[in-house]
């Protein structure tokens, strides 16, 4: 199905097109990976909507990345709980770890790191998001463990076709 079909689909099941916005985002950026311009354009074309309310749910939310990012992104909580257990040493580790700041991108494209408001995961703070995935109850060790999965995962997928879609976005 293209994206424009996906687009519709979804939006069939709003009365309202504005509605439909936050899915179709969604699946333009699982289209694409990311929403430059000229998708977020062609979004709005679809559902017929003001392109300001789309780039305004684009800019605004941090699942919805304008700009590229990693194979993998790493959205660390930095909110009240995480922080009160030492989400910012995790920052610091990951930071000199990957060789990169917050907001960066590994050379190798791998990793994004970013932190971001609460996750919503609170009992299992500090957390982290991976594409669609929580990892909570993290330390050094985990965070550790965690990129070496997540190397492993990438390298699978460059040597085969058995992994369709990279993971972590
Ligand atoms: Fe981090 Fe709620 S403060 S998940």
């Amino acid at each position: 199905m293209t994206m424009r079909e996906q687009i519709e689909a979804a939006a069939a099941r709003y009365p309202d097109q504005r509605s439909a916005i936050m899915p179709a985002l969604l699946i333009a950026q699982r289209e694409h990976g990311h929403l430059p311009g000229p998708v977020l354009e062609e979004v709005a074309n679809i559902l017929g909507v003001e392109r300001i309310w789309v780039y305004e749910l684009a800019t605004f939310y941090t699942l919805f990345h304008v700009e590229p990012v990693g194979m993998f992104h790493l959205q660390l909580c930095d909110n009240v709980s995480c922080m009160l257990r030492r989400s910012e040493d995790l920052l610091r580790h990951l930071e000199e770890v990957l060789g990169i700041n917050k907001g960066g991108t590994t050379p190798d494209g791998l990793f994004t790191l970013s932190t971001v408001e609460c996750l919503g995961a609170c009992e299992m703070a500090p957390v982290m998001q991976v594409g669609d995935d929580y990892h909570g109850n993290l330390d050094v060790a985990r965070i550790d463990a965690l990129l070496d999965g997540l190397r492993a995962l990438a390298r699978q997928a460059e040597s085969g076709p058995t992994l369709a879609r990279p993971p972590g976005r």
